[in-house]
């Protein structure tokens, strides 16, 4: 047996290792009259700390790690979040190469798309409680969804919708609410309307195209031959093969034009857009000029959080309007395999890592 006072070092080297500890003060001498000493419980690692991917510097996807980090604490306004699944966005990439440079500060948590369960909720939190199974889009420059917890704001937070699994659910947040903001927010898209959707297998595009359908409007999406199928399946209209056709020769009189390309295909699609029409760009800001000239408005925009539209996206996924087209699952730690994977800006539907595996291992 170890008499409790040599079992005293250990723990607390234990403690400080977790960094939940100062290393105590020297005891004091020993004393000819032994007193009884009260022993700290055993400390749960799991309670303090967690995995997560962290990178200390802008650059290759190399520099993404996969290591133990303190857990994030919920203050009187924060949610915090059993991770189960993080969606990987264009943006995650972007940041990481510094293309966002002074948003964000390494070192930094990527991942602004999560599913999971409600852990702790701090005093001023209304909405949800222990346990509650939820999505989120979190602001870019807090970030922190590739980690096992996750601090949210109420304001960014939703229910998961009960058809989906924690996988498809962490698929849905950004790109969903990005075409729903384009879409209903910006353009007002109406039933009846004609909505020209590019990249419309991609992860804002498959959206897109449901949510557009759902709003009763005539859908033309552009995809490469590959995704010809995915476009139908989501529900387009008219199918167009950009490599193969050029999408001004099929589409006219277009009230809404969602451009998530920009470049020759922005410009471009001034041509197709009717009198009083918009484009709404996602990733460059129209010029206004080719806008006046086609007496159309364009305008660009930058996905918010808003949780009661990601309610409203919840709702037409348990109604079974909307669906996530999840093309790859894999685990965090394989989280810059991932990243490679959406540089190429030619994934289908959406990349999501599992931080509780729900399906089987990925190759
Ligand atoms: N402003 C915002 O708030 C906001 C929000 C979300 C995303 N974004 C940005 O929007 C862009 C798209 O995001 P995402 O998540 O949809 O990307 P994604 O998942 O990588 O999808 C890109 C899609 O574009 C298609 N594509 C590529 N070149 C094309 C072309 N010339 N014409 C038509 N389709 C083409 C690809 O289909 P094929 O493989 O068939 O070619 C692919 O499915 C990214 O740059 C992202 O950073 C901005």
């Amino acid at each position: 047996m170890f008499a409790p006072r040599l079992l005293l070092p250990f723990f607390a080297l234990l403690m400080v290792s977790m960094g939940r500890a100062q290393p105590p003060a020297q005891p004091p001498a020993q004393s000819p009259v032994q007193t009884p000493v009260q022993l700290p419980a055993p400390p749960n690692p799991a309670q303090f700390t967690m995995k997560a991917i962290r990178m200390y510097k802008f650059g290759a996807a190399s520099e993404l790690k996969y290591e133990g980090v303190p857990r994030p604490v919920p203050g009187d306004d924060d949610i915090l979040i059993r991770v189960h699944a993080a969606g990987v966005n264009p943006v995650d990439d972007k940041i990481r190469a510094g293309a966002l440079g002074p948003m964000v500060k390494p070192p930094y948590i990527p991942g602004f798309d999560a599913s999971g369960v409600v852990e702790k909720v701090g005093k001023n939190i209304t909405k949800f409680k222990p346990g509650d199974a939820v999505f989120t889009y979190i602001n870019l420059q807090r970030g922190g969804a590739y980690a096992e917890y996750l601090i949210a704001k109420e304001g960014e937070v939703a229910l998961k919708p009960a058809k989906l699994s924690f996988t498809e659910a962490a698929a849905v947040p950004l790109a969903a609410l990005t075409a729903w903001q384009a879409l209903i927010d910006t353009a007002k898209l109406e039933a009846g309307q004609t909505v020209l959707i590019h990249g419309g297998s991609g992860g804002v595009g498959s959206f897109a195209v449901q949510i557009a359908k759902a709003r009763g409007a005539k859908v033309i999406a552009t995809a490469s031959a590959e995704n010809q199928q995915t476009l139908v399946d989501l529900g387009a209209d008219v199918a167009i093969d950009y490599r193969a056709q050029k999408f001004e020769d099929i589409a006219r009189d277009v009230d809404v034009v969602l451009d998530p390309i920009g470049g020759d295909t922005q410009e471009r699609s001034w041509s197709v857009l009717k009198k009083g029409g918009i484009l709404v760009s996602i990733v460059q800001p129209p010029e206004q000029a080719k806008a006046s000239k086609a007496e159309a408005k364009g305008v660009v925009i930058l996905v918010r959080p808003n949780a009661d539209e990601l309610a409203q996206i919840g709702g037409l996924i348990d109604d079974g309007k909307i669906r996530p087209v999840v093309s790859k699952v894999l685990p965090l730690a394989r989280a810059a395999e991932a990243h490679e994977l959406i540089a190429t800006r030619h994934t289908r539907g959406k990349i999501v890592l599992e931080v509780i595996a729900e399906s089987p291992a990925a190759p």
